[in-house]
């Protein structure tokens, strides 16, 4: 959507006019658009909102900055053209055309030299050494311990009818909620490392040269944990969520499937999934020695996490879970509970 105040900036930067018919926007949760300029520029402009700028994000010097004064092998992130913090807005050379690892994924599955790759990118930004003053260790909001036993009155009356079906399963379940302590807790204790803090798929972008790593709005010190479980919790959601969902609309009977059906359905996604997941493992552990069976735990934790992540923001949308997100929560809690029985079954052992 075309955005006055992002024009403006780009014009007073020197980069002109976005060509009208060049321009898009993707989904996000900040304003965006996207074009190719009268001075010959692409741009990826975003803009976050005071509101944003002042909540929950990183909150630290900005990944670009600190990364540059050291070579890196594999990460990569858009080159940054011009920044107005006062208002919010950000400006990355536009990736054009790029497709994100989600599609790459959805349209092919991911094959294994860009998931060792993705691994290797992401060991070498856990490796890094930054300034500890400059980018801090603020806790991540997410999972939070208080809605499994309580909302508050507008967090209730704005559920739908799906996430009130959601916060009831959460809070029917004490093993569920202790697992999410003992994560968390977990976490607390792990050494910090610099992270990504919100690696989904969709924000991972594939060109000719290789992966780019977008949207570093959350960067900070924390468990390397959180990056590897959310790249494992988008693999899960994609077999379990997913495919299942296709399988079972191929199949004539969407939305029928019993709990056992669409399980066993995610886990043979998996099993073709599991190539590249070893291969991002092995990547990781290319570039970031060491053996770490607390470490793979956690990101097991993390990942299940993910899954009831994502459920959640769908649920948001719907009047009921459906039995593919049904599933989908038993999936994730039992990865939250039984973490150390999944790390063979996601490919974690070279962890
Ligand atoms: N420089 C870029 N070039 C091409 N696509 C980009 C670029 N930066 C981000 N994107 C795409 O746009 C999406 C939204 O941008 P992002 O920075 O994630 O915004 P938000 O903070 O709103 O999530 C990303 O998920 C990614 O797919
Ligand atoms: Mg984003």
């Amino acid at each position: 959507m075309p955005d006055v105040e992002i024009e403006q900036f780009v014009r007073q930067r020197g980069f002109g006019e976005f060509l009208a018919d060049t321009v898009v926007t993707f989904p996000g949760r900040n304003t965006n658009m996207a074009g190719s300029t009268t001075s010959g520029h692409d741009v990826f402009a975003k803009r976050v909102t005071a509101a944003r700028r002042a909540g929950d994000g990183g909150a630290g010097a900005p990944l670009e900055d600190l990364a540059r004064t050291r070579p890196w092998r594999y990460l990569r992130w858009p080159v940054v053209l011009a920044v107005d913090p006062g208002r919010g807005i950000h400006l990355t050379r536009w990736l054009k055309d790029s497709r994100t690892v989600a599609e790459a994924v959805t349209e092919q599955g991911l094959h294994r030299q860009p998931a060792h790759t993705l691994g290797a990118a992401l060991g070498e930004l856990h490796s890094a050494e930054f300034d500890r003053a400059r980018v801090g260790r603020r806790p991540l909001p997410m999972p939070s311990v208080r809605v499994f036993s309580a909302l508050s009155l507008t967090q209730y009356l704005e559920s739908s009818g799906g996430l009130n079906e959601f916060w009831r399963t959460l809070q029917n379940d004490a093993d569920l909620k202790r697992a999410v302590v003992e994560l968390k807790h977990a976490e607390d204790e792990a050494a910090a490392v610099p992270i990504h803090a919100d690696l989904r798929l969709d924000q991972i972008l594939v060109t000719d040269e290789g992966l780019t790593v977008t949207d570093w709005e959350e960067f900070r010190y924390g468990d390397a944990a959180r990056d590897i479980g959310t790249v494992l919790g988008e693999f899960l959601h994609r077999c379990v969520v997913e495919v299942a969902a296709d399988d079972i609309a191929v199949d004539g009977a969407a939305g029928n499937g019993t709990d056992d059906e669409i399980v066993a359905r995610g886990v043979r996604g998996l099993e073709r999934a599991l190539p590249a997941l070893e291969a991002f493992t092995q990547g990781y552990r290319s570039v970031r020695s060491g053996r770490d069976r607390a470490l793979a735990e956690r990101a097991v934790g993390f990942a299940g996490w993910h899954l009831l992540d994502r459920v959640m923001a769908a649920a948001a949308y719907s009047a009921e879970l459906s039995p593919v997100h049904r599933a989908a929560v038993g999936v994730g809690r039992t990865a939250l509970a039984r973490a150390g029985h999944f790390i063979g079954v996601l490919g974690l052992e070279a962890l």
